[in-house]
């Protein structure tokens, strides 16, 4: 049991005083009487870790709390909750792992450090208060505001959940929508999202689909209860999507997004994990087809609830502090009733399925010769490789035409073999598009 003397108000450290630091420090002050009501206790901020004292910031923060000493902050022992806003790898893994020590609760937002390195800190939160544990909370790491993570923990938990679809990056779905709705290729489309403020100087982070890697390895994690690290996660960006991709998208009643995508699938030893992130075509009936410009949502399919779709903005200092402090209020009513909510789920333990051997379906846009035997050969190609094809659409430009072919599902390894054969062979002047399918029947 942990020694700490019973206290008449819940605790809290910030580490990190940006954009949503700040947000937190603010709905503390503004929002202390009802906070203090849902807890059961007053919620006391009693420090906020930042790098410089002098930086200019959001909110004001009360004389006195604020200190560059956050491994100071974390081992105070009146610290009951520690939230950890800074995000990377380091310092905040140590600063986690060092509150945990001390026998604090922690709330992070810090998907990366979830994604790469969950398990060291599942077990420090499992070991800590000489073993009696405490709360690691990370509804925020995923898809900002929306609450996606708790319904995957607990509302789901008597369900089973077969595959997660979701847009959980803003900036990359801001950029496509704009590829989609102006025409613009991926160049014009990003710097306009720099120039509003939703694409950071360097990019790449978001554009080569680092963040929605992160956040499809937690998601994963929790819906099929296995570890699954950023590492697991096939990653494609958005770089390479062009205005053809778009066109040939929209003319076949689709549209392109990022989907981080996590489903069970048939392994060689049972149900296994499929994880991925990639620019696909999505029809634009489908639910995710209306998520525009940055905001975020994920698309879940469960056994016994059928499909269900979570929305909202996806990152932000206020929405992304909303999910903090949402998490606060569990964790602070857990410190007080002396209890700790569901931990890490990883008792399925499910093998996490390589790319090649994941099913999916191909949408490949050709510029042939036109002329007697070409579309036979053509679907020779997708047959030598044991691909079968859903739908053909061919448009006649003279000397030449546009085949569409739309397959059903392969393996990813028999759909990208057929795309390289087709590359290799002389009727093909260009293979002009290459995109997975998702969201339709099978
Ligand atoms: N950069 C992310 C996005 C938000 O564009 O959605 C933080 O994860």
């Amino acid at each position: 049991m942990s020694e700490r003397p019973v206290r008449s108000s819940v605790r809290v450290a910030v580490l990190g005083c940006g954009s949503v630091g700040s947000q937190v420090v603010r709905l503390l002050d503004e929002h202390a009487d009802d906070l203090a009501a849902r807890v059961g206790a007053p919620v006391e901020l009693v420090g906020v870790a930042v790098r410089r004292i002098d930086a200019p910031r959001e909110v004001e923060v009360p004389d006195g709390l604020l200190t560059t000493d956050a491994h100071a902050l974390v081992a105070r022992d009146d610290v009951d909750v520690v939230v950890e806003v800074i995000g990377g790898i380091e310092p905040a893994r140590s600063l986690i792992l060092a509150a945990l020590e001390h026998g604090a609760s922690v709330v992070t937002a810090n998907k990366a450090l979830i994604a790469e390195d969950g398990s060291t800190l599942f077990e420090a939160a499992d070991k800590a208060a000489g073993g009696e544990g405490r709360d690691l909370y990370f509804e925020a790491a995923v898809a900002g505001a929306i609450p996606i993570l708790r319904p995957l923990r607990e509302s789901l938990a008597g369900d089973r959940v077969t595959r997660v679809l979701g847009i959980v990056n803003g900036t990359t779905n801001f950029i496509l929508d704009k590829m989609d709705t102006q025409g613009s290729g991926f160049a014009e489309a990003l710097e306009e999202a720099q120039e509003l403020g939703y694409a950071e100087a360097d990019p790449t982070a978001d554009v080569e689909g680092f963040d929605a890697a992160a956040k499809a390895a937690i998601l994963a994690s929790l819906a099929f209860h296995s570890r699954v690290t950023a590492a697991d996660v096939h990653r494609e960006g958005i770089t390479e999507v062009t205005a053809a991709d778009m066109r040939s998208a929209r003319d076949t009643g689709r549209v392109v997004k990022l989907l981080a995508i996590a489903e069970l699938r048939d392994g060689a030893d049972g149900e296994a994990v499929a994880v991925r992130v990639h620019p696909a075509m999505i029809p634009r009936s489908h639910p995710l087809a209306s998520v525009r410009e940055a905001f975020n949502a994920v698309f879940v399919e469960s056994e016994a609830a059928g499909q269900l779709m979570f929305y909202g903005p996806g990152a932000g200092g206020a929405p992304t502090a909303s999910a903090v402090l949402g998490d606060l209020v569990t964790v602070a009513r857990n410190r007080l009733a002396g209890t700790r909510g569901a931990g890490e789920s990883a008792y399925a333990a499910r093998e996490v399925l390589p790319m090649g051997e994941t099913r999916t379906r191909y949408h490949v846009a050709l510029d042939v010769d036109d002329r007697a035997g070409v579309l036979a050969a053509v679907a020779t190609a997708f047959a030598d490789h044991d691909v079968s094809i859903q739908t053909v659409r061919q448009e006649g430009r003279g000397a030449d035409a546009q085949l569409v072919v739309v397959s059903h599902q392969a393996t990813d390894a028999q759909l990208s073999a057929t795309v390289e054969a087709l590359r290799a062979m002389d009727i093909v002047h260009e293979v002009s598009s290459v995109m997975r399918v998702e969201g339709e029947a099978e």
